[in-house]
């Protein structure tokens, strides 16, 4: 286990987030087992040893190093679960792609934004250094608390629609400062208006991680030529 940073303090102690081997699967499977609600898709035992192996990447929150939450990364190569797939993108760009896989929080430590200190924890200490740059994750459109953050870490709402498990789920893309212009103005569009946001995605909008009203999205069309309007204009099915 590889400690990242001491980044945040409860009333018991301090917090540690830290990048979990293989031996935290049964830690993470407890967690899941008590904590999950009812807006995520569960991990199976297989997928969770994925989060943790070669393919993989999954970071913890340690209180008195008991495990109170995690965050995992999947790395889906050229596999047909790859998320870019539906964007079109082909060969060497499947190798760049990520997924942002699972995260949960346990409850008593909710609501001091841990999974967006563990999502930035991952995203600015190990990716400058990494060769991945399309990052995707889907989100249920009825979970606010993931949508919020996944929005705070920078990821912009590009598609919805009924996924695997039958729920509307957003699908998000992960803005780097590489990818162009952000746009100005645009339509404050409601946290829970799904039907407007289907609206302006089918249009080519999409929900802007910056300069959004509080409880809001800001939806604009992307600049011509960024990186995520080429995602965006591959494919309309993602
Ligand atoms: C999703 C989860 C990990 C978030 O935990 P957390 O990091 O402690 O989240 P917080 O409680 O700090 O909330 C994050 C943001 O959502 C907001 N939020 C929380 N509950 C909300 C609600 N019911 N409605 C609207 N906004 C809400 C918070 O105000 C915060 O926004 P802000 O940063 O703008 O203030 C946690 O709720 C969890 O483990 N859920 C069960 C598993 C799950 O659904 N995982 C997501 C799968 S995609």
């Amino acid at each position: 286990m590889r400690e990242i940073a001491a980044q945040a303090r409860t009333g018991g102690g301090p917090l540690r987030v830290a990048i979990l081997d293989g031996s935290w699967a049964a830690a993470i499977a407890a967690l899941q087992d008590t904590a999950i609600g009812d807006r995520m898709y569960p991990v199976s035992s297989d997928q969770i040893a994925e989060m943790l192996g070669p393919c993989g990447l999954t970071v913890g929150v340690l209180a008195d190093d008991r495990l109170v939450g995690f965050f995992s990364l999947l790395f889906p190569g050229r596999q047909p679960e790859s998320m870019g797939l539906p964007f079109g993108l082909v060969d060497g760009e499947l190798d760049a792609v990520v997924h942002w896989t699972a995260v949960i929080v346990d409850p008593a430590f909710r609501g001091q934004r841990l999974q967006q200190r563990m999502v930035a924890a991952v995203d600015w200490r190990l990716f400058p250094e990494s060769p991945h740059d399309y990052g995707f994750v889907t989100v249920r459109a009825d979970n606010p608390p993931s949508l919020r953050s996944m929005l705070a870490c920078g990821f912009a709402m590009v598609w919805a629609a009924p996924k695997f498990d039958g729920h509307l789920r957003h699908t998000l893309f992960r803005i780097t400062p590489g990818d162009g212009a952000i746009p100005g103005g645009g339509e404050m569009v409601a946290l829970m208006d799904l039907p407007r946001q289907m609206e302006l995605m089918a249009r080519g909008w999409i929900g802007w991680p910056q300069g959004a009203a509080t409880g809001h999205v800001r939806f604009a069309p992307p600049v011509p030529g960024s990186l995520v309007d080429r995602i965006r204009a591959r494919k309309r099915s993602g």
